[in-house]
């Protein structure tokens, strides 16, 4: 057999069902493992280990070391990419991202792009590729457009995306120059991460729900669609997850019109309805409550099982919703590992 194919998370991106579904946690490696918190305190802040490969390979593979997940994910942020387009970016302790300038008050053109800010997460990517056995995937990922918008221009994490929702109404032109460059940028820096080793790669669109049918037309399923054009056209395997949360009703739209591979669920979607809905054979990837998992007993079982049932007949990779928590307690990642592969 050949080392694809033993891949089992990258076959059912592929399309084929597997018997036992393939497991990862969005957010799996992080604060609610002690290994990561003992390398952050000993490196510094998150933006140091991000940009530091040695520290990032280590992280990376902390959770497949510890739990055998099928997956493995490249350990950086989707904010490296307005990083890149020339913003600042810093972590505020216990608070979140910073981007400076914002957007609300200046104009893109002013921006130095910082292209050698990519490197260290190529070269992450290069040393997790060698490291990691013939049965795990990797998986490389970026922001989706709108949602990396909505950062650069509220300059942080925002409640409603209200500024960057009022200047996509407001200022239209400019609003999509800005869609735009993040669609370049990001489409050469997936289009390198799959060139150094990943074997597929997720658009995070975390705030795809804050949109109109109308704007969600316009500013999530069009630039994810052209991301999908353009990757494939530059890297014709190239696999693409596609995961924009919030999207509820309009999610066979998204899949249909993006031609993304597979189809991320948040927690907000009721599995059955979700099976009944989509297109026949579209792989699909969720979709427990993170708080399931921090409840763990009977209240994780059930609500395992529910996923487990409801994607039985079709390809389905297990997942969270949405990323872990930082409280999430680790037997209960060891729990849900032993529900999924039943034992
Ligand atoms: O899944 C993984 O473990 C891989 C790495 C990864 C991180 N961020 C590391 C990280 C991934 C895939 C992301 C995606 C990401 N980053 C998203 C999309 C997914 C989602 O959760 O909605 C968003 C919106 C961001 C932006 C971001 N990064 C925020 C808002 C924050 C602060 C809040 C938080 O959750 O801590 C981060 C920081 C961040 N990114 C941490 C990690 C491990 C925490 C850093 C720390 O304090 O040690």
């Amino acid at each position: 057999m050949s080392a694809q194919a033993s891949k089992k998370l990258l076959n059912v991106l592929k399309g084929n069902q597997e018997a036992v579904p393939p497991i990862w946690l969005m957010r799996q490696a992080g604060r609610y493992l002690p290994e990561y918190r003992a390398l952050r305190a000993e490196k510094g802040g998150f933006l140091a280990l991000a940009y530091d490969s040695d520290a990032a390979t280590e992280i990376t593979l902390q959770p497949i070391k510890r739990f055998g997940f099928d997956g493995a994910i490249l350990f950086s942020d989707i904010l490296v990419i307005p990083h890149t387009m020339g913003q600042d970016l810093w972590f505020e302790t216990g608070e979140g991202p910073r981007l400076a300038p914002r957007l609300a008050e200046s104009r893109l053109e002013e921006f130095v792009p910082a292209p050698e800010r990519l490197a260290p997460v190529i070269d992450t990517v290069r040393k997790v590729s060698a490291a990691l056995s013939a049965e795990t995937t990797f998986l490389g990922f970026a922001g989706s457009p709108w949602t990396v918008a909505t950062y650069m221009v509220h300059g942080q994490g925002s409640k409603d995306q209200a500024e960057a929702r009022r200047m996509a109404h407001a200022e239209p032109e400019r609003f999509a120059g800005l869609i735009e460059a993040i669609i370049s940028a990001t489409v050469d820096y997936l289009g390198n991460q799959i060139d150094a080793g990943v074997d597929a790669v997720q658009l995070f669109d975390s705030w795809a729900g804050s949109l109109s049918p109308a704007q969600f037309q316009k500013w999530v399923i069009a630039p994810n669609a052209e991301i999908v054009r353009r990757l494939k056209a530059r890297n014709p395997n190239a696999v693409i997850i596609g995961f924009p949360k919030g999207a509820g009703g309009k999610l066979a739209a998204y899949a249909e019109g993006t031609g993304v591979d597979a189809l991320g669920l948040d927690e907000t979607v009721d599995p059955h309805w979700a099976n009944r809905e989509l297109p026949k054979g579209l792989p699909v990837q969720g979709n427990l409550d993170p708080l399931a998992l921090i409840a763990g007993g009977q209240v994780l079982k059930e609500a395992a099982d529910n996923i487990l049932s409801a994607f039985a007949d079709r390809p389905h990779i297990f997942n969270l919703g949405h990323g872990i928590l930082p409280d999430t307690p680790i037997e209960n990642v060891e729990m849900l590992l032993k529900l999924v592969r039943k034992g």
